[in-house]
């Protein structure tokens, strides 16, 4: 299964969630592996604490050398071998592998979408990813960006006939952000836009296909019923009816709950630091339950069989 992670804005929790998904996942013993498509910012390598690569592959090493044709080899870790975190090392008996795939620090400017070799690349990588693990995360710059683009291409049914691609579009829950996800979908040069365009005189994808792979994922949701006593009579009440609008504002942009994959929590630790939250982080009391269960929550449904039906 490939997975696309994506958002309209940056600073979204995209990848700070996408590397806690992939954590959960290889702790359920399903192998995966997270890649670091993000031309902008590549943050996987800090995320998982690997000192080495914490601003990107070793240069001339990374994805976007790959992409580029300079490599054909581009570097890949086993996070728990590389990490620098003692308790993220698990013993080798303790879930599945989970291997991180970094970027080039600094970036893939001078990429184009449109040469086809560069998509071919993507497409023997993914390929070859996909043979390899159950899962491959492939985390995205934000917006609209040429690896969005050149996403859509290489995993289409015209190359993929047989494999399961999705895409996860990850927001914040305010007015704006809901409003940017329904724009990276539905807008112009949005996802539906750019993946039924005609390339080679036929379409990426039928609008109806494309649409059943994706999915949103609400990120750093305030629980407006649970917060602390400094939160007076009148503001509680408030907060409840900001929810409460921004739940029709979902519904009436299609992002409601028909097309949601999940929600995470506002987590205390993840507002302090991008990292892995580890069950030991929770039994320490440092950080919350709810956010780790989120996390599991969002890796079983990723890869249970019903969640990929038409909307
Ligand atoms: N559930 C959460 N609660 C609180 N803060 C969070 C939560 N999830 C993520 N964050 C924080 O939000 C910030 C942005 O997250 P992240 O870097 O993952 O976003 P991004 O969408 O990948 O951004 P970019 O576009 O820059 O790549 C980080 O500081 C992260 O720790
Ligand atoms: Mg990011």
């Amino acid at each position: 299964m490939i997975v696309f992670a994506t958002s309209d804005k940056g600073g979204t929790g995209r990848s700070v969630t996408s590397c806690n998904l992939a954590y959960r996942l290889g702790l359920r013993g399903t192998s995966t592996a997270y890649v670091d498509f993000d031309f902008g910012s590549p943050t996987a390598g800090a995320l998982f604490e690997i000192s080495k690569v914490d601003k990107g592959a070793e240069p001339g090493r990374g994805l976007h050398s790959y992409l580029r044709g300079e490599i054909t080899d581009p570097q890949r870790l086993d996070v728990r071998v590389a990490t620098d975190r003692e308790a993220l090392r698990s013993r080798r008996s303790r879930g599945g592998k989970l291997f991180l795939l970094p970027g080039d620090e600094g970036g893939g400017e001078a990429m184009a979408a449109e040469d086809p070799q560069v998509v071919r690349r993507c497409i023997d990588l993914l390929l070859e990813l996909d043979a390899a693990f159950k899962v491959v995360i492939v985390d995205l710059s934000a917006g609209r960006s040429v690896a969005m683009q050149i996403a859509l291409e290489a995993t289409a049914p015209k190359y993929m006939p047989d494999k399961e691609v999705y895409w996860l579009l990850f927001h914040r829950w305010t007015r704006q952000h809901i409003m940017a996800a329904h724009g990276l979908v539905n807008g112009p040069k949005g996802l539906i836009q750019t993946g039924t365009a005609e390339i080679g005189r036929q379409p990426l994808y039928t609008e109806r296909e494309l649409r059943r792979r994706i999915r949103f994922v609400r990120t750093a949701v305030p629980r407006p019923g649970e917060q602390p006593e400094t939160v007076s009579g009148p503001q509680a009440a408030w907060l409840l009816r900001q929810d409460a609008a921004l739940r029709s504002l979902a519904a009436e942009y299609r992002l409601g709950a028909g097309s949601l994959l999940g929600r995470t929590p506002v987590e205390p630790v993840l507002q302090w630091r991008e990292q892995i939250i580890l069950d030991a982080d929770v039994s320490a009391g440092i950080a919350n339950r709810e956010t780790v269960e989120a996390f599991e929550d969002l890796a079983r449904k990723l890869i249970a069989e019903d969640t990929w039906v038409p909307i």
